[in-house]
């Protein structure tokens, strides 16, 4: 069934996530602005369910969020390297001067993706937003001008490691030591022509753990994901399959809590309902390492309209942020272990949530031809359907108006996301429903009225079973 009319999935998802009310372009009756994209109310839900299964994954592994800023001074990115490195390269159109970055499709040897001209370097361009902290006073004071600098953070990690000691004191003095944060990030991409791809405002889910650097190989928990097989494309070989124990042993993945992680990534992507046949965990080479990283795999997914695209990346930091920040504040980050003072390595799982939804509604959408109609579904996870029930009346008449109506609100009240529809006929609210991925769709006809009992009509299958209305919530779950 899935699989069915796939070919035209590609318009498609983008159309029916628009249409439908998940996602769409920011500013959209102003023009629009490349690189912003709004949620729209089913869009906003998804993104919470995933961000909520998200937090209890890592709170599974003993993990606390935190919330820091989203604009910080100058020091901090001057110190964290970003000022200087987090740059891309850049060429000039010599006609229409419209500067775009350069990657694998775009360099001097080809034509301006705008008007065909020809193309010229122009440097490195900070992908970072400045703005100013306050008011500056003393205009051309250069020394006032820098102190008020102030960015819009690029990623939430710096949050987590200028916030380190306290964090540390709040453990106890304790390694390991994890910290994770969802929030909003910004970058002030170039050319952002993919869609939900490459934003300049972006929501990231990230996991800072801090170890012992002596202890990197002796995860507690490592027998517990040693067997997970895992698709790998190392930096410098192909694509193959292994057990997460084979790459580290081999070295191919630097070590266990490196290969640990990488792992329950993977089982993450899994449990929110991404295909494992269209995830890989790809190395990076050396030239496309961010300056900060020793070591990083990026959780790829198989997208049918922009390929392989990176959705979480999973880097062994080592102890540049630490090392970098105690030298520029002159403090001491090292940490007493058992194997003495240590400046904590830093091993960082980070989630582009965006990506992830675009993966999803990709991943999710299909059609096929039911009768005379096409029936179009996004097949989601219970666990993440935006919602989870809808309830009807069989027929628009009062008694099973009310009747489903009071149904409705129960569900409501037990906290679970529900609609209720009683326009039109009822394969006309199954279509809507499946539409937007509503694992059930729950009705009241006049048997209801009699024993208490509904039917619920599955979102996959299309088949109907009579349910106890006190049974409702468990069906659900
Ligand atoms: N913190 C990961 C990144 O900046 O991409």
């Amino acid at each position: 069934m899935v699989g069915a009319g796939k070919e035209g999935r590609k318009d498609e998802t983008a159309e029916l996530a628009r249409r439908r009310g998940f996602i769409w372009q920011a500013f959209e009756i102003y023009g629009g602005a490349a690189g912003f994209y709004d949620y729209g109310p089913l869009g906003a839900l998804l993104k919470r369910r995933v961000e909520g299964k998200w937090r209890d994954f890592y709170r599974r592994e003993g993990f606390y969020e935190i919330e820091t800023t989203t604009i910080a001074p100058r020091d901090i990115f001057e110190s964290s390297g970003h000022l200087e490195s987090f740059t891309d390269p850049t060429v000039m159109c010599k006609s229409c001067k419209s500067v775009s970055r350069v990657d694998e499709n775009v360099n001097v040897d080809v034509k301006c993706p705008e008007c065909g001209g020809e193309l010229e370097a122009s440097g490195e361009l900070n992908l970072m937003f400045q703005t100013r902290i306050g008011v500056t006073k003393g205009e051309g004071d250069e020394q006032a001008a820098k102190k008020s600098e102030g960015y819009l953070r690029p990623e939430t990690a710096q949050g987590i490691f200028i916030n380190f000691q306290r964090l540390l004191k709040f453990n106890r003095d304790k390694l390991p030591l994890g910290i994770i944060q969802i929030g909003k990030a910004y970058r002030n991409e170039i050319s952002p022509r993919q869609s939900l791809i490459r934003l300049r405002e972006f929501t990231l889910a990230e996991v800072e753990l801090f170890v012992d650097p002596a202890e990197k190989n002796n995860h507690p928990r490592f027998e517990e994901v040693k067997d997970r097989k895992l698709r790998i494309v190392p930096s410098d070989g192909e694509a193959e399959e292994k057990s997460v124990e084979e790459a580290v042993s081999r070295g191919i993945i630097a070590n266990e809590y490196l290969g640990y992680h990488i792992a329950r990534v993977d089982e993450f992507l899994e449990s929110i309902g991404l295909p494992r046949a269209k995830l890989h965990f790809r190395q990076h080479r050396q030239d496309e390492m961010a300056h900060y990283a020793t070591d990083c795999w990026d959780a790829e997914f198989l997208s049918d309209r922009y390929g392989w695209m990176e959705i979480v990346g999973v880097a062994d930091r080592g102890d540049y942020d630490l090392s970098a920040h105690a030298s520029s504040l002159n403090v001491d980050m090292r940490v007493h272990t058992e194997s003495g003072k240590v400046v904590p390595h830093v091993i960082e799982p980070s989630f582009g949530i965006d990506r992830i939804i675009y993966a999803l509604l990709e991943s999710a959408f299909y059609e096929e031809q039911v009768g005379k109609e096409k029936r179009k579904v996004l097949q989601f996870k219970s666990e993440i359907a935006p919602i989870q029930a809808a309830v009807f009346p069989l027929l628009n008449r009062d008694e099973l108006k009310s009747k489903a109506r009071e149904v409705f609100q129960k569900l409501r009240d037990a906290s679970f996301f529900v609609e209720y529809d009683n326009s039109g006929s009822i394969g006309k609210r199954y279509r809507r429903q499946d539409e937007i991925g509503t694992p059930y769709c729950i009705t009241i006809d006049y048997e209801t009225l009699e024993d208490d009992t509904v039917t619920v009509r599955k979102r996959d299958t299309m088949k109907q079973v009579r349910v106890p209305i006190a049974e409702i919530k468990e069906v659900l779950v």
